[in-house]
């Protein structure tokens, strides 16, 4: 499937580049890193462990992507300054940041725990803001035009029960993004979101939908009639970070099958 995007796409088109993906050794982080690199950009991927970085340089070494994995949590300010400073030495520069790292679990807004709340925020909202920190300073000098996506959801406006801590997060993710676009463009950086909608054989829609009992139903909420694949985020994302979006900015890119038109009912509705 990344082969159908870089040919898409076109071999080649991000020749050049270094991009750093958070949350890049699994999911849709993980296909994303591949399509990016399958265009010829230079990847860092960024995870809290290190066994799934190993397993996911391996491959992407094995698909001739050039490819650095960096242990790092996207909680901590100072880890990650250190993996986008080894990856911009490495590498020789930083021109596109994905933000992907996310944390989520099913859990009824009156049963979580004041740290439930704020570990989801933490994870969401604050590492998208220490990443993209962290970054500008090489992203503005990227001679492609800096670039950041940041991966979010359109649960985020719909209202997403039993999932409140990621949805306030994503929300203030997405309006993060509307004012990075105002205020770093003129610092050569763009910054726009790709939204997903639920995506098969991810870990978000196994913990929301699958271990809920509720896929069928959110299946059923889904106009194309079928969960979506890791590399339709990844060709969104592609095209995000491509020469020819650099005149988008600050727009959120949703690629949900039309998901986000029904709204998610009440959590004990089946
Ligand atoms: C209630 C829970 C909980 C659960 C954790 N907590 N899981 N509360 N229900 N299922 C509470 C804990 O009790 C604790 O509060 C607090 O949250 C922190 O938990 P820790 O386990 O100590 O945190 P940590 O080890 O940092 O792990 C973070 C995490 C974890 C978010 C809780 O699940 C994680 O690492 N997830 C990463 C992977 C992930 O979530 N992927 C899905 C993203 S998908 P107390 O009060 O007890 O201390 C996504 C999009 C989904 O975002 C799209 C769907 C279609």
């Amino acid at each position: 499937m990344n082969e159908k995007n870089a040919s898409i796409f076109g071999l080649g088109i991000l020749e050049g580049t270094s991009a750093f993906v958070t949350g890049g050794g699994t999911g849709i982080g993980f296909g994303i890193a591949k399509t990016l690199g399958a265009l010829g950009a230079n990847v860092t991927i960024a995870s809290r462990r290190q066994e799934v970085l190993d397993k996911a340089c391996a491959e992407l070494s094995e698909a001739g992507v050039r490819a650095l994995g960096i242990v790092c949590d996207v909680r901590d300010h100072g880890s990650v300054k250190r993996a986008v400073d080894q990856s911009v030495e490495k590498f020789g520069g930083l021109d596109i940041l994905v933000n992907n790292a996310a944390g989520n679990f099913a859990c009824p807004t009156e049963d979580l725990s004041p740290n439930g709340w704020r570990t989801v925020v933490d994870i969401d909202l604050n590492g998208t803001f220490n990443c993209c920190h962290a970054a500008f300073p090489h992203l503005s000098k990227s001679p492609h035009v800096g670039r950041i996506v940041s991966i979010i959801t359109a649960y985020a406006w719909g209202g997403w029960p039993g999932c409140a801590p990621a949805a306030a997060a994503k929300a203030g993710i997405q309006s993060l993004m509307r004012t990075l676009a105002i205020e770093w463009a003129p610092k050569n950086i763009i910054s726009n979101t790709v939204a997903p909608g639920p995506i098969a054989d991810t870990e978000g829609t196994k913990r929301i939908h699958e271990d809920t009992d509720r896929a069928a139903a959110e299946l059923a909420r889904v106009p194309v009639g079928r969960f979506g694949e890791v590399e339709e985020i990844a060709a969104a994302v592609a095209y995000l970070v491509s020469p020819a979006a650099r005149y988008v900015n600050g727009t959120d890119l949703v690629v949900d099958g039309g998901r986000q038109f029904k709204a998610t009912p009440r959590p004990d509705a089946k």
